[in-house]
């Protein structure tokens, strides 16, 4: 079983017994606002910790000091398999926001994209709104690659109408991995 670490991070499968730090990011609005998804429950995380658990696409990122569960990565790739590009998602515990986690762990993530599974493209998506989100692609030298007009909902109105939003795109490539990497040795 693959595990990742980098200086303040240990980035494992997920387990089980992980639904109590599950529910404490999972049940904040905050983090889930951009989500498909609402707030969680405890009921609701005990499954999806056990869902997690059999889910090779989601990765616990986990403080090395304390072994504290402070967010999640998500990580598949996708179709057709032979253009060799993985999906990138994070989500984290608003109160390890600000701290350089995310990039620390996203940052591992790419390494291993481009160096152990033999990745051409990594990319990801988010709300134009996710000001945070599409901030942290860009300090990880991702590329915008698209602005799409309102190509998804994940919310309806009271009455049932979709919440169109439009989403941004952003990618990296296999050469530019590498070049940023050969500048930082
Ligand atoms: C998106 C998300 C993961 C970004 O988290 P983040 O903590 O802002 O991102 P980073 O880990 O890159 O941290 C960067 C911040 O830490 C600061 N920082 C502090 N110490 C640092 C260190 N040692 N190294 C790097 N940055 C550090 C940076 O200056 C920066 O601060 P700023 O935001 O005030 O400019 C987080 O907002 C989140 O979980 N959101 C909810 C879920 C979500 O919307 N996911 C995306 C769906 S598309």
């Amino acid at each position: 079983m693959v595990i990742l670490e980098t200086d303040r991070l240990v980035i494992r499968r997920f387990r089980e017994d992980d639904w109590k730090d599950l529910f404490e990011y999972l049940s904040q609005e905050a983090v889930v606002q951009y989500e498909p998804y609402g707030v969680f429950s405890e009921e609701d995380c005990r499954k999806e910790a056990v869902s997690r658990s059999q889910n090779e696409a989601f990765w616990a990122v986990c403080r090395k000091n304390d072994h504290k569960l402070i967010g999640n990565l998500y990580f598949k790739q996708q179709e057709p398999l032979p253009f060799l590009t993985w999906e990138l998602g994070y989500v984290f515990n608003t109160a390890y926001w600000g701290q350089g986690y995310a990039h620390e762990a996203c940052n591992r993530m790419l390494k291993h994209a481009f160096e152990q599974m033999g990745a051409h493209r990594v990319m990801a998506r988010c709300n134009p709104d996710n000001t945070s989100s599409w901030r942290l692609m860009e300090r990880l030298s991702m590329r915008r690659g698209g602005h799409f007009r309102k190509p998804a909902f994940f919310k309806k109105t009271d009455d049932g109408k979709p919440i169109w939003h439009d989403a941004y795109q952003y990618s990296i490539l296999d050469e530019e991995f590498a070049a940023i990497e050969g500048l930082n040795t």
